[in-house]
């Protein structure tokens, strides 16, 4: 099975995809790269909104998606891209950001990140919530801060984007190759690369790709 983890693909859920039109062109490119299920991301800032007015959003935009879903689409479940803050930890109904039926929740860290700064954060997440926490495009953060993380019991989910470049490839394919690699995810945003990344991905990571798409199918119960 394959599975992009983390796809902005919701009809005017957020900057991903401006319409119906952008969304069904997105899963078609989708489809055409192979895969399965599609994992819908759209980003959460709890800074910025509350959670009631994000998950009516984001059922809307769903529901209008499924409406008008070909029958022979890849399966689409709902999840979220969850911006840490400080306190996210009590924030009441989190579980509802989790994908779809599991314990499992997308997290992206904020620009002013610190391990200091949101560590009492990051320990109730994962131990008084009881939360598997998968860090968002792990490509994109210092390593040495991403390496602690995931010490410490933190999963990752490697972007399609950097396979595509000489400068980012090799830490990339060292990352998706770890077995803290349990996702990947074309983090795709309107239509204009398609599923071209996430192919090559594929292609330069070969039997890792496999691999990580089983620790995903094991990480989601499938
Ligand atoms: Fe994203």
């Amino acid at each position: 099975m394959q599975i992009d983890f983390h796809a902005h693909i919701l009809p005017g859920a957020d900057h991903g995809s401006d319409s119906l039109v952008t969304s069904l062109r997105q899963i078609r490119f989708a489809q055409d790269a192979g895969i399965d299920l599609l994992i819908a991301t759209p980003h959460f800032y709890p800074r910025h909104e509350a959670l009631e007015p994000f998950l009516a959003r984001r059922a809307a935009a769903h529901a209008r998606l499924m409406e008008a879903l070909p029958a022979d689409t890849p399966r689409i479940r709902l999840g979220a891209e969850v911006q840490l803050c400080r306190g996210l930890d009590h924030l009441a109904g989190l579980e509802q950001l989790c994908v779809e039926g599991t314990r499992v929740l997308l997290l992206e860290l904020p620009p002013d990140f610190s391990v200091r700064a949101y560590e009492q954060t990051l320990d109730a997440l994962l131990y008084e919530r009881k939360l598997t926490v998968v860090l968002a495009h792990v490509d994109r953060y210092v390593p040495g801060t991403v390496d602690f993380l995931l010490e410490l019991g933190f999963l990752a989910q490697v972007n399609a984007a950097p396979f595509c470049h000489l400068r980012t490839r090799k830490a990339a394919l060292c990352r998706a190759e770890s077995v803290q690699a349990v996702a990947l995810g074309s983090d795709i945003h309107g239509v204009s690369t398609g599923y071209r990344e996430f192919l090559e991905m594929k292609r330069r990571l070969g039997p890792a790709y496999d691999a990580v798409m089983a620790r995903t199918a094991s990480l989601l119960g499938l």
